[in-house]
């Protein structure tokens, strides 16, 4: 069971160097691996090559095997649950309520395990009795949770998180990573973690992959990968 990202390359322009090239890497249900890399080497644009956002021009992308190319953003979006670097941006409802309906009513779920499953994740993100809020008034960390909230209440098999606690305080950061180990050891999600956030990952990661080429200083570890 993973999520094979297989000799990849992808340029934004044509005639500039490529951010990725002949990129590989296999994401394992079950663990959490950390992607890390200095700025601008690509981490954002392999979590949008995953998502389907952009389209590697050469490579593929195997989800338990099988070739995603022509899956749609919503195919893959159950699969595999995406929080935005800016999660923000990825809100466009104009209740809490509707906003974690969204997904679990284009999925075809009835209105009553909607209704259950909403009432669960916002629980477990703290945000109960927020539901008729108006999202863009709530906090940026309220913002996060929220779209973890509709974002887990999917259940996906795997999570890809880009930079998920650069807005938090120590508090948040802890309470997220027990999210996160809740997730993964409850469901056995494989969870990709996008971060600069080096205790974060310390604490964390099963393993790291390193974008760039070069290690930030975290030390060695017998399953760090360059690329
Ligand atoms: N929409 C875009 N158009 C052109 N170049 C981009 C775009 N987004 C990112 N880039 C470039 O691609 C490289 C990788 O960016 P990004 O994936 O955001 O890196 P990271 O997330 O590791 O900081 C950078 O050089 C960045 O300037
Ligand atoms: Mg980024």
């Amino acid at each position: 069971m993973n999520l094979e990202v297989s000799k990849i390359t992808f340029r934004y322009q044509k005639k500039e160097p490529a951010v990725l090239e002949a990129f590989s890497a296999v994401f394992e249900k079950g663990e959490t691996v950390a992607v890390l890399g200095p700025n601008g080497t690509g981490k954002t644009t392999l979590g949008k090559l995953i998502m389907g956002i952009l389209q590697p021009q050469e490579g593929s992308i195997f989800l338990e095997g099988e070739d995603m190319k022509s899956w749609s953003l919503a195919e893959r979006g159950r699969k595999i649950g995406y929080v935005m670097q800016n999660p923000a941006r990825q809100i466009f409802s104009t209740t809490v309520r509707e906003e974690i309906a969204y997904g679990l009513e284009a999925a075809g779920m009835e209105q009553e395990t909607i209704r259950e499953k909403s009432r669960e994740y916002l629980e477990l993100m703290e945000l109960s009795g927020y539901e008729e809020a108006f999202p863009f008034h709530l906090s940026c960390g309220e913002k996060q949770r929220l779209v973890l909230a509709s974002v887990l209440a999917m259940e996906p098999d795997y999570l890809l998180l880009d930079e998920p606690t650069s807005s938090l305080d120590q508090k948040r950061r802890r309470q997220l990573g027990d999210c996160l180990e809740r997730v993964r050891n409850a469901r056995g999600c494989g969870i990709i973690l996008i971060s600069h956030d080096m205790e974060f990952v310390r604490k964390h990661a099963c393993r790291r992959i390193f974008l760039g080429g070069r290690n930030p200083g975290v030390g060695e570890s017998g399953g760090d990968e360059y690329v």
